[in-house]
């Protein structure tokens, strides 16, 4: 899997489909390859370089770097930013020295994929130094056996006399020259990561968040694709982080017209003082090279989230049917109030019972009380316990909602630490939702954090909790950092909140926890690797969630996205749509409800109880199989569709958008069947072979009225 030639110092690493190839020349890292899996063999006959490549002379900006720096005649987009003392930022890395290693190093204080047996991964570590200032890195670069995917780290070392101040921290990758096009994720607050598309240009491409947070407005994602590439075939070359503060992820086109792709730390708020003898480790990125369209990615990622980044007595656990009284209650409400929506949901099957915003302080809208973690008795006399015993008296579990990164002005904990925010002295404290941000860089303000959700934790018979996060950095500063320092605080924000969610997550790891932030805000491998599932979005409207989970299933699995039926009149679109269709678009996730369950129809209440015994049946192909995209919702085209398939069965979801006249019949072409195998849906009447299946396709009716959808259940006989 790795591949050492020592003599011509090459490193070849290979994945089960991919190889990535580096070569050290005069002590410079080169990248020679990323790309489909080619033969183990001396590729430098076929490295030409223009210039003098001996010595190289100024030729640095005709050099497929592997951590490109400023320095002779470099001029591109950089993985590594060291002011030094001297005050110029020329950093000249030079090969020290490798080791290979079977398994993964776990990265300090921060999230990152693992194997789970020694002998699942290799490991190749490079260490490089720059004379003069004394930086010394270690690239990690760790292969999977039983996955397409690279990741890829670095730790800075300051070997030197003096500090140096870290601007950039950037994983780099070279893809071959080539046209390509752009694929990312963007979005906004309820519409998060719909699926971009643009033409590579001669220039450079970014796209970043500044936010404190991964954002809904862009996702740490970036992919290069052939331009003819589709759902099933075309090259695929994918970049992801397992980080959710700001970021950057840039595409940058070099004078040969070849892109270097990066992701890292955003530049533009970070800065790292590291004193001699100090090391700081950047974050992961995961390379993901498909040779078979956007599904080959989705199939190579999607495992690789399951089984690397998310861990867990819940990891592979079927996750459970919840109803969440948010939509249905918002801060209205009182125990007896919940307890009859959760009988509802006992009667219908529900396993869960979430218990959203409103339960702590004074908190009967969203002006105060966050971090007073105190249970409000006048809404629910006898506290947590007295409602989770009702709860489990259903026979369901109880979970709750929890914000605790944050601060209310209006809260004994603001009026005992008005210091315990992020904030710069002097200035405003810009609120948001009415809320400040905790200052979680600082050891206390983590240590207060752990103390009281833990304390709530014992408190009740509690499962699940929902950890939200609803507003991104204003005056994002800790002023107990000294002003060289204050630029770290971002960063230090992310190392407290990792600290305090191992420490929370670990203590209980009965608790499912699913993460949040104002909806699908901060969806990203790094809470992943603490929270297996997140709030796909605030945006409940099934029309739009097929746009939102259709572009979240790019990277991430259906098992990390939480989908909930709601009322109509949509309470963020106004739109109505037939129950039906919001039971089979919340199908495509961890399915839920967000409804007061006492106000459905007994009709609604039979289809509900309908969809909750499908989702038991089926949820183990559902969160657990193959998922590919069919059609792609794109305006104007109407409808969209998706399976799900594991050995023994095969599903099939099929959205229509708004109806239009004269419509007629179509067909709907599978994909990935084994083509003798026989399957059938009894429902439909359908039994024919998966040859029959993927090539002629199921007969879809003309559709007759909006938002119409269909679920198809192939059993293989
Ligand atoms: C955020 C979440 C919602 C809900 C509210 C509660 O907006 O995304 O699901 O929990 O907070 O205040």
């Amino acid at each position: 899997m790795i591949f050492f030639d020592q003599q011509r110092m090459v490193f070849h690493l290979q994945g089960p489909s991919y190889s990535y190839v580096l070569g050290v020349r005069d002590g410079v890292l080169l990248h020679l390859y990323w790309g489909k899996k080619i033969p183990v063999e001396n590729p430098w006959p076929l490295m030409a370089f223009q210039g003098d490549a001996a010595s190289f002379d100024l030729a640095f900006s005709r050099l497929p770097l592997e951590v490109p720096t400023q320095e002779r005649g470099y001029f591109g987009g950089r993985a590594l930013g060291i002011i030094n003392s001297q005050g110029d930022d020329v950093v000249s890395l030079r090969y020290q020295d490798c080791r290979i290693f079977s398994g993964k190093r776990p990265l300090s204080g921060l999230p990152a994929s693992y194997a789970e047996r020694e002998e699942d991964a290799r490991t190749l570590e490079i260490d490089m130094k720059d004379q003069l200032t004394g930086a010394c890195i270690t690239l990690s670069y760790t292969v999977f056996r039983d996955a397409d995917v690279l990741a890829r780290s670095m730790y800075i070392l300051n070997e030197g006399d003096d500090p140096l101040l870290l601007s950039d921290v950037q994983a780099a990758a070279r893809l071959p020259l080539d046209d390509y096009e752009i694929i990312h994720l963007k979005g906004a607050w309820a519409r998060e990561r719909h699926v971009k598309r643009i033409p590579m240009a001669q220039a450079t491409f970014t796209i970043s968040s500044r936010r404190g947070a991964s954002g809904h407005e862009n996702n740490p994602f970036l992919a290069l694709v052939k331009p003819h590439t589709t759902e099933d075939q075309g090259d695929v070359y994918a970049m992801t982080h397992v980080y959710s503060g700001s970021f950057s992820a840039s595409v940058d086109v070099g004078i040969d017209g070849a892109p270097l792709m990066m992701m890292g730390l955003c530049p533009d708020v970070f800065r790292w003082k590291l004193a001699p003898g100090e090391g700081f480790q950047g974050p992961e990125a995961l390379l993901c090279f498909a040779p078979d369209g956007l599904n080959g990615l989705s199939h190579r990622m999607h495992p690789f989230i399951r089984r690397h980044i998310c861990r867990g007595q819940w990891r592979d656990q079927p996750r459970p049917i919840l109803i969440n009284n948010w939509e249905g209650t918002y801060f209205d409400f009182n125990a007896d109030k919940l307890v009859a929506i959760a009988e509802q949901g006992a009667r219908i099957g529900c396993e869960l019972f979430v218990m959203d915003d409103g339960w702590f302080g004074k908190r009967n809208d969203d002006r105060s009380s966050l971090g007073d973690w105190v249970v409000n008795e006048e809404k629910l006399p006898g506290g947590l316990k007295a409602l989770g015993e009702r709860i489990t008296a259903l026979g369901m579990r109880f979970g709750i909602w929890v914000e605790p990164e944050m601060i209310s002005p209006d809260s004994d904990l603001y009026r005992a630490h008005p210091d315990w925010c992020l904030h710069v002295e002097g200035r405003d404290r810009t609120p948001a939702r009415n809320q400040l941000i905790l200052d979680m860089s600082r050891k206390d303000v983590q240590d207060y954090v752990i103390g009281a959700i833990c304390g709530v934790l014992r408190d009740g018979p509690i499962s699940y909790v929902k950890w939200d996060m609803n507003r991104n950095m204003a005056e994002g500063f800790s002023p107990l950092l000294p002003p060289e320092r204050r630029m770290e605080t971002q960063h230090r924000y992310m190392l407290g909140l990792y600290r305090v969610l191992e420490e929370i997550t670990s203590s209980f790891p009965h608790v499912l926890f699913e993460s949040c932030s104002g909806g699908g805000g901060r969806f990203d491998c790094g809470m992943l690797h603490y929270m297996p599932q997140t709030w796909t979005s605030d945006d409940t409207d099934a029309s739009e969630r097929i746009h939102i989970q259709y572009g979240t299933s790019l990277i991430y699995p259906c098992s990390a996205m939480g989908a909930h039926v709601s009322a109509v009149p949509n309470h963020q679109t106004g739109r109505i749509t037939p129950f039906l269709t919001r039971c089979n678009v919340a199908m495509g996730g961890n399915f839920g409800f967000e409804l007061d369950l006492t106000k459905l129809t007994e009709q609604e209440l039979a289809w509900a109880k309908e969809a909750v015994e499908n989702v038991k049946k089926y949820r183990h192909t559902m969160q657990q199989g193959v998922y590919t995209r069919l059609i792609a919702p794109a305006p104007g085209k109407g409808r969209a569709a998706w399976q799900f398939q594991d050995e023994k069965r095969v599903i099939v979801c099929v959205y229509q958008d708004r109806s239009f006249p004269n419509a007629q019949p179509w067909r709907l072409r599978l994909s990935g069947l084994e083509e003798d195998a026989v399957y059938e849906d009894q429902a439909h009447h359908i039994r024919c072979s998966g040859g029959a299946l993927m090539e002629m396709g199921i007969p879809m009716p003309a559709p007759w009225q909006d938002f119409e959808s269909w679920v198809y259940c192939f059993e293989k006989v």
